[in-house]
């Protein structure tokens, strides 16, 4: 089955051919170059600041939410505020409990252990991790059978990070474990301006400040997004009429209307979703599964990748009986009932 990073479209061909290379330069490197998230990121100053006045490596941290707002970014940011190193690894990456215990004994006291996608872990991984963030030692089994002896190894006091965009998938003794637990959240079109701009200086790209605003409010609120439909307008503005002068308002909509991503924000992939619910299904509500299959798209993706920034946006609706398309879906994409004249005049 398809992971859900690996939906296809207009803006997500990337996704899984090297987004990363484009990524790192445009990555905020400390709190002040990050944008918006303000409670956040206030919060977070306020632990680092006193973690390094107590000396110590500042206390687990968990950060969830939809796909590309900035959870690896924070993790990147925090060990270079507290000076430590980071080390990077992912729940599927760790296999067996013995990587995991190999990869703790081997940090240093103060090191940063980011572990993204977290909630993928594998339960017997995952109970090594519980005494290690906790007290700080794993317990290895040596041998097997009758004669098998557990030992306890100390481990150096370290910070260790998670990621994930499925909070509600991790166990509670894990999510309990984590001094601070903070959800991203999607951002508002004038923060995306300022990613924007900034993004913008860092890759040389000559930018309006109308065609700039133009892409933040179709960015879905994601700045990995916002990014990615900065390179695709530069890509348009290089080969088009506009090549060498400034992006204007006009070269922004033009390349946004030719990568089918409407004012809203909305791409192919939205768009079937609501038309389908809206024309096959009613309006809803109908399941998740039955849905995926009408739009042929993996339900991870739709649930993950899609169906947030929808919700968030009162385009759709999750109840407890299904999907249902709100009012704000149908007068979106033209598609109201045959009765809502009536029920208006
Ligand atoms: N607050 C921010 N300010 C500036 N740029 C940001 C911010 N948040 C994210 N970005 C940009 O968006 C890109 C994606 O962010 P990041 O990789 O941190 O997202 P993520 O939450 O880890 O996504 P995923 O769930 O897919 O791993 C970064 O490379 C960075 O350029
Ligand atoms: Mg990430």
């Amino acid at each position: 089955m398809r992971e859900a990073g690996d939906r296809r479209d207009a803006i997500g061909a990337e996704a899984d051919t090297g987004e990363e290379r484009f990524e790192e330069p445009l990555r905020p490197r400390n709190l002040r170059e990050m944008v918006g998230q303000d409670r956040l990121r206030e919060n977070l100053g306020v632990f680092i600041r006193a973690a390094c006045e107590r000396r110590e490596p500042i206390d687990h941290l968990l950060f969830h939410g939809p796909p590309g707002l900035g959870k690896t970014s924070l993790a990147h940011i925090v060990a270079h505020e507290m000076s430590a190193p980071l080390r990077i690894t992912s729940g599927p990456a760790i296999e067996k409990p013995g990587d995991l215990a190999a990869l703790l004994a081997n940090l240093e006291a103060g090191d940063v252990l980011f572990i993204d996608e977290i909630h993928r872990l594998a339960p017997t991984v995952e109970e090594i991790l519980y005494p290690a963030m906790e007290d700080f030692h794993i317990d290895l089994m040596i041998g097997q059978g009758p004669g098998a002896q557990s030992i306890r190894l100390d481990i150096p006091r370290f910070t260790l990070i998670g990621a994930t965009t499925r909070a509600g998938l991790l166990t509670s003794p894990l999510r309990d474990r984590f001094g601070w637990t903070a959800r991203l959240e999607y951002y508002p079109p004038e923060d995306l301006e300022r990613i924007l701009e900034r993004s913008a200086r860092v890759l040389g790209i000559k930018i309006e400040p109308e065609a700039r605003q133009e892409i933040s409010t179709r960015s879905r609120g994601t700045p990995r997004i916002a990014n990615r439909l900065l390179r695709r307008v530069r890509d348009f503005a290089e080969v088009g009429a506009e090549s060498g002068q400034s992006i204007g308002h006009t070269g922004a909509r033009f390349a946004l209307g030719r990568l089918d991503i409407d004012e809203a924000g909305f791409d192919r992939l939205d768009r079937a979703l609501l038309e389908t619910l809206i024309e096959k299904f009613d309006g809803g509500p109908v399941g998740l599964e039955t849905l995926a299959a009408a739009v042929g798209e993996d339900k991870g993706t739709l649930e993950d990748l899609v169906e947030p920034f929808l919700i968030h946006e009162g385009f759709l609706d999750r109840t407890p009986r299904g999907r249902v398309a709100t009012e704000r879906a149908r007068s979106h994409l033209g598609l109201l009932p045959p009765d809502f004249q009536t029920k208006l005049f």
